[in-house]
């Protein structure tokens, strides 16, 4: 790693309005970096008057972390040559979650049951969930605090004690209210208040509607390829996600797959995760009409699908279902900032009760006070003008990354998907190792994540990276996707 990409690195990760020293962040970051093999063993570092220079930040501070992370064995100096990364790191990191790769786990040995070994396993969640190109997070810098906190403090004022207390039925009224509304008109989503159950996001709202709908070993049809979250959710449930592979016009299921109808379908029909496909009318008439015939449910979820560049958002599919056979996913976690963590499922009305009371036992749910400050910012039309905001940035930098994209190699890499979401999937040719370009890339600073590890049947994998423009400062896109280009030109 050069003086530059580490600093690059370095600076992607310290957060100086974070109120935590930033010698502390320092060390912190390149003792993970370290641990987690992003630094190897053996590598120089830049001397502190270097680092400091590049970081913009004093001597003394580079200096403090160097000499912490020597007193504690991870750096070393060698007499006249500079700062090493040391070879003293011990193989097994204590924390699971400080791995990005897919570290192999022996269930024996730390007692884990058969299948938190394989949700660990493969785990999916990165650590870095900020920079370029990470998928799936917005830009969360943009998101109007002032506003938000003035609505906080409202409530804060007032001390209502109900807000504060256990959560008990489908959320907070005024906000399934709100989420009702904003439904029915902007996805034409056919809904009550009553029907819409508020949840900590997506994959909540997954675990709950497996409990209440389906025992263990049902089998759920998933698109291949699709969202890690939902297939890890299914299989730490029991369930057995069946992949169904995914076409120009979403997911196809061969007459051999319909002989066997599942207890569930998960869809992404606005936006297929990860290649970026609408489905087609004639698919979902199809769907429709196989899970009515054959009683199953389809789980539509619709994460992305406000953000669409070329032409308005898509109607819903639960809109068109006429047969109570369609539960909708929805979450804040792309509109306004993941760590939010709410979202919502709306099911059919006789539902409604069952899922309020499932909710209300499983989880003990709270964030009574954040949904009420959520409910006023959707009725105050501050959360409409914020998703207006945000397709303008938004479709600014995927302009920017598709430019940078045909810069760099013209048309001899597809770009999969239309003008939406917050990620693009760059198509790579047969038999280039996506994986390794994303580990170098990381190495240097740079999160992409290859397409091929979204697929589930290895027969279907396509070579290709994910690349998630939302949340990178618009004049960072091209710079950083030419620093990418030349690790992709290594692979090709
Ligand atoms: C397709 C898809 N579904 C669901 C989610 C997760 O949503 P939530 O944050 O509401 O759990 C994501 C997050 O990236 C996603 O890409």
């Amino acid at each position: 790693m050069r003086v530059a990409a580490l600093s690059d690195f370095l600076l992607q990760r310290i957060d100086r309005s974070c109120g935590k020293p930033v010698n502390r962040q320092l060390y912190q970051v390149i003792r993970e970096a370290i641990l987690t093999h992003v630094m190897p063993v053996g590598l120089q570092l830049p001397s502190s008057r270097d680092l400091a220079r590049e970081l913009s930040i004093a001597r003394n501070t580079v200096t403090y972390a160097y000499e912490q992370l020597m007193a504690e064995g991870y750096l070393e100096t060698r007499a006249g040559a500079g700062t090493f990364v040391a070879d003293t790191v011990p193989d097994q990191i204590p924390e699971v979650a400080a791995s990005n790769s897919l570290r192999p786990m022996q269930a024996g040995s730390l007692g884990l049951s058969e299948r938190g070994a394989q949700l660990v396993k493969h785990a999916g969640a990165y650590k870095f969930q900020w920079g370029a190109f990470m998928p799936g997070v917005p830009d969360v810098t943009a998101f109007p605090n002032k506003v938000w906190s003035r609505l906080q403090n409202k409530y804060w004022r007032r001390s209502r004690s109900e807000l504060l207390t256990y959560g008990h039925g489908g959320g907070h009224a005024p906000l399934r209210e709100a989420i009702a509304e904003y439904l029915r008109v902007a996805r034409s989503v056919n809904c009550s208040a009553e029907q819409v159950i508020v949840t900590s996001g997506i994959h909540q709202s997954i675990d709950l509607a497996s409990k209440l709908l389906a025992d263990v070993g049902d089998r759920a049809w998933v698109e291949d390829p699709c969202y890690w979250g939902t297939r890890n959710v299914l299989t730490s449930l029991n369930l057995k996600p069946v992949p169904i592979a995914v076409d120009a016009e979403g997911i196809s299921p061969r007459n051999s797959d319909l002989r066997h109808p599942p207890r569930f379908i998960f869809v992404t029909p606005s936006h297929q995760y990860p290649l970026g496909q609408v489905m087609s009318l004639s698919r979902r008439r199809m769907l429709l009409e196989y899970a009515d015939m054959h009683n199953v449910w389809i789980m539509e979820d619709d994460y992305d699908s406000e953000f669409r560049y070329a032409s308005r958002p898509l109607a819903s599919l639960q809109g068109m279902d006429t047969h109570d056979r369609v539960l909708y996913f929805g979450s804040f976690s792309k509109t306004l900032f993941p760590g939010l963590r709410v979202g919502f499922v709306v099911v059919p009305l006789a539902l409604a009760d069952a899922f309020a009371t499932g909710l209300s036992d499983l989880y003990r749910c709270g964030q009574l006070f954040t949904q009420a400050v959520l409910a006023d910012f959707m009725v105050e039309g501050h959360f409409a003008s914020h998703i207006r905001r945000m397709r303008v940035l938004y479709a600014e930098r995927q302009q920017l990354l598709r430019e940078a994209i045909s810069r760099n190699f013209g048309d001899a890499l597809a770009i999969s998907g239309d003008d939406a979401g917050l990620h693009l999937a760059l198509l790579l040719p047969e038999r280039c190792d996506d994986a390794a370009v994303c580990r170098q890339a990381q190495e240097q600073g740079i999160i992409v994540r290859p397409l091929s590890g979204y697929y589930m049947k290895p027969s279907r994998a396509k070579p290709g990276l994910i690349l998630g423009y939302a949340c990178v400062p618009s004049e960072m896109v091209g710079p950083t996707f030419d620093r990418l280009a030349g690790i992709i030109r290594r692979h090709l």
